[in-house]
């Protein structure tokens, strides 16, 4: 019975540490929902609260296959570099332009 304890402390101690770990190694994942409030603030006059387009503006609904069929890296480019009357967003933190790419995948139908 006291060893069979001692066992268990130890397995648990060896998942917590595991756990851990990979908790530590894992990439940083985007933030959908950070870059959905930074499309809000800052793309939303061009591109539409909903993402959905302006026709003033000419711009594609994000969620259309159009959009979507283009790779992230793609997309970041865009974003960064700007492209015919979308203005480059230079000052974006790479981590910040991954949370938008990453809002705008999850529009896709
Ligand atoms: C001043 C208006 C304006 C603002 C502000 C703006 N965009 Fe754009 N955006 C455009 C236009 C116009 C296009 C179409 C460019 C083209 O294809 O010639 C475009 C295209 C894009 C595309 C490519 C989509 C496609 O049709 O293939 C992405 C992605 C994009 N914008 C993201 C953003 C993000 C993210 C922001 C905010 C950080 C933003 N835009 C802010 C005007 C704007």
């Amino acid at each position: 019975m006291e060893m069979k304890r001692k066992q268990l402390g130890t397995l648990t101690l060896v998942a917590a540490l595991f756990a851990g770990t990979c908790l530590l190694s894992a990439p940083a994942k985007a933030d959908t929902a950070a870059g959905e409030a930074m499309f809000k603030a800052k793309c939303a006059g061009c591109h539409g609260a909903d993402a959905k387009g302006k026709e003033a503006m000419k711009t594609r609904d994000m969620s259309s296959a159009d959009v979507q069929k283009q790779s992230d890296a793609e997309l970041t480019a865009i974003i960064t570099g700007g492209k015919g009357k979308m203005p480059a967003y230079k000052t974006l933190s790479a981590d910040q332009v991954k949370d938008l790419v990453s809002y705008l995948r999850s529009l896709k139908k």
